[in-house]
């Protein structure tokens, strides 16, 4: 039938877009993403259980591993499925900080402030480094996702106007953490306009630097570090666009589906530890 003899149509009224989807899934990462339909995320922004640092107490926790060699395999092996998972122009930004050779010392004291930091065993020096040492933990996990496939593309510090003071006397008070921008294919997504900044001397708009001045800010119910909302910010503008799913396999608390949920992401977190869980769901309204 021709078009001009057809019945006018009734206007329909224009439906919102639906919410963004909203899952969190509880369980080891490397399992639950292997169960995960391949390019099903636009981005991923995450931070993985640092080596050596805290004991979160639960089975199959990453970050334990007596070598330091098996914490980059876990680790490398993760983020191979979260590769997987990401969309072909998807990116991964992921927070690492540093930390010290343990110096012979098997343990470590409980912390009044932090009762995560205490842990029953701290692992050996690791081989061809020296008591005192620092590690380079980002640099050789950043290394190792680039040898598997990644492609490695910025090494964004992320500073702390107020980090917490050190008791040493030999070295500077360690200040800043790395936050390393992967991507899955040498051309990806990413939202240069929606993440300019304000030049040094006011007035125009430049493209983004690689130094990020963001306070710390304690979760107070959560007894590990938690990601301030303003770090996964710009992450989320850069990485994905409005309706896009976000995925954070090591969810903690959910500040990345905190921030999701303010700039209307989807977002798809994993957390092996169920009291971790259930936190999030609670701060974050999503039922069971
Ligand atoms: C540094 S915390 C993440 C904090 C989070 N960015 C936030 O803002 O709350 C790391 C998290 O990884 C979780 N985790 C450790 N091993 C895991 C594994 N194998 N699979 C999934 N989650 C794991 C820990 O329980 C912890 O909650």
């Amino acid at each position: 039938m021709a078009a001009s003899r057809r019945a006018p149509q009734p206007t329909l009224p224009t439906l919102a877009a639906p919410p963004a989807a909203r899952r969190l899934l509880v369980g080891d990462a490397l399992q639950l993403l292997r169960e995960l339909p391949a390019g099903c995320c636009r981005c991923c922004v995450t931070s993985p259980p640092y080596w050596g640092l805290r004991d979160y107490g639960v089975e199959h926790q990453i970050g334990a591993e007596v070598e330091l060699d098996h914490y980059l395999r876990n680790l490398t092996l993760v983020f191979g499925e979260v590769r997987r998972v990401l969309a072909d122009d998807g990116t991964l930004w992921l927070n690492l900080g540093d930390a010290y050779t343990s110096g012979g010392r098997t343990w470590r004291a409980s912390d009044r402030k932090n009762p995560a930091r205490a842990m029953e065993y701290r692992p050996a020096t690791p081989p061809g480094l020296k008591p005192k040492d620092l590690i380079g933990l980002p640099w050789r996990v950043a290394f190792a996702l680039q040898a598997d496939g990644w492609y490695l593309r910025s090494d964004i510090v992320w500073f702390k106007p107020n980090c917490q003071p050190e008791s040493v006397k030999d070295r500077p008070t360690r200040s800043h953490e790395y936050v390393f921008l992967l991507s899955k294919s040498e051309r990806y997504y990413y939202d240069q306009e929606a993440v300019r900044e304000v030049g040094s001397t006011g007035g125009s708009w430049r493209n983004r630097r690689s130094v990020w001045a963001v306070h710390t800010e304690p979760f107070p119910e959560a007894h590990f570090a938690t990601f301030p909302p303003k770090l996964v910010e710009p992450c989320l503008l850069a990485g994905s666009a409005t309706g896009d799913t976000v995925l954070d396999p090591f969810f903690g608390s959910g500040t990345v589906g905190l921030v999701c949920q303010a700039l209307d992401r989807g977002c798809l977190g994993i957390e092996l530890n169920p009291a971790y869980a259930a936190l999030a769901r609670e701060r974050l309204g999503w039922p069971e």
